[in-house]
């Protein structure tokens, strides 16, 4: 049997209803142009000629009680779709940062933002955000058919022609699978982990039934909601119960997560999605290294970063989050950040690189010339 049990206290600490935009945020033309023609290749996209925006995950994809009033961890049971990191459209970016923000300034046509508060079968407020509390790895392979099949049935939707990108943020959920998992530490010469599989059959849908889709998957939370100083009064703690009630400590699930991130990178370096000329599979890592909570002052753990249960982000924890994930997603394949500092809203948003003003892919991260076409302004 495994559980996982979250333990959550009131977090009574004084929770506004603070936010992270990016006022008046642009970058050079060159750079926010789209291309001439609409290119052809994954490895040639502008971020202005991304039309459609996608995500697939559990309640951190959903936004549970990102909007939630300061001292009502009940409303953590609603879903702010619109405020989720990667797809949430609710705001503009001068008021708060979310992938489907940043792009809009690209391309203010963008299909696919979610808006408002519900769940992921309501079109009207999740739009492409397929994300569904509770999900585990193996759950986002049925997530990838109801994305197909809903950008199939919205009209607005060009399937064959538009470029489209999907953010896949999965894995809290499945910390606890790790002691029923018996390919976990296999090394068979084909051996890969039941999450690595799980990612593997979800995104093999997508390659198979969308043409013209960059991926990107960002790793998933790791240490810090254990970490969170236990002096606090209002702390989230993660408990697993193995078989024989062996509990895991922190450096287990480290270790457990470290093998989930291995697993995705592996994906990526091996090409496995690289096959068709129109599909990449980037992996964003910038979660990789952190190992402190958020701290609002030395060694005091921020909570304005949290919903109000504690262990959900804030919309403010969400725009910060949008912050790191768009940063990391303009660096190049193999200089990207593995850790970013959370406790310094400060740091801003970054422009795609002049001299390569593609989304960063394994291929045009190692030799950009050789994937290069004009931009509109050319
Ligand atoms: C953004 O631009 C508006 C209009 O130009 C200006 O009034 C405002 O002060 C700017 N905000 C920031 C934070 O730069
Ligand atoms: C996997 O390998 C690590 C390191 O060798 C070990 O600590 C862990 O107990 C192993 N887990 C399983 C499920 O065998
Ligand atoms: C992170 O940012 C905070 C706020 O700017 C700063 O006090 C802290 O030293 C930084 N931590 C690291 C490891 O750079």
């Amino acid at each position: 049997m495994r559980r996982l049990i979250s333990t959550l206290l009131l977090c009574s600490a004084a929770l506004g209803l603070k936010d992270l935009g990016a006022p008046n945020w642009s970058c050079d033309a060159s750079v926010m142009a789209k291309s001439k023609k609409v290119p052809t290749s994954a490895h040639s996209v502008r971020f202005a000629d991304i039309k459609v925006i996608g995500a697939l995950g559990d309640s951190l994809t959903a936004a549970n009680g990102a909007g939630a009033p300061p001292g009502d961890p009940l409303a953590v049971i609603l879903q702010y779709r619109g405020l989720a990191f990667q797809i949430g459209g609710d705001k503009s970016l001068d008021e708060h940062i979310t992938i489907a923000n940043v792009l809009r300034k690209f391309n203010p046509n963008l299909v696919g933002a979610s808006k408002g508060i519900g769940s992921e079968n309501v079109w009207e407020v999740a739009h492409l955000n397929m994300g569904v509390p509770g999900a585990e790895s193996k759950d986002i392979i049925g997530q990838a058919r109801a994305l197909v099949n809903t950008m199939h049935s919205h009209s607005e939707i060009n399937v064959k022609e538009d470029w489209k990108l999907v953010n896949i943020f999965i894995g809290a959920n499945d910390i606890c699978v790790y002691c029923e998992d018996p390919y976990f530490n296999s090394t068979a010469p084909h051996g890969k982990t039941t999450f690595e599989n799980n990612i593997i059959a979800a995104v093999k849908i997508l390659h198979d039934n969308l043409p013209r889709r960059s991926i990107f998957v960002k790793d998933f939370i790791r240490k810090f909601h254990t970490s969170i100083p236990l002096d606090s009064l209002f702390f989230f703690r993660f408990e697993c119960d193995c078989e024989s009630n062996q509990k895991f400590t922190d450096d287990d699930i480290q270790g457990v997560c470290f093998g989930y991130m291995d697993g995705e990178k592996d994906i990526q370096n091996t090409g496995l999605f690289d096959d068709k000329d129109d599909f990449t599979f980037v992996v964003q890592p910038f979660f990789n290294g952190i190992l402190d909570p958020p701290y609002s002052s030395p060694g005091v753990v921020d909570m304005t970063f949290f919903a109000p249960d504690c262990f959900h982000f804030s919309a403010y924890g969400h725009g910060n989050i949008g912050m790191h994930l768009w940063n990391t997603i303009v660096q190049p394949v193999g200089f990207k950040q593995t850790s970013v500092n959370l406790s310094d809203p400060t740091v801003g948003l970054h422009c795609p690189s002049a001299s390569c003003p593609f989304f960063p892919t394994t291929k045009n991260s190692k030799d950009c010339a050789s994937h290069f076409t004009l931009s509109e302004l050319d």
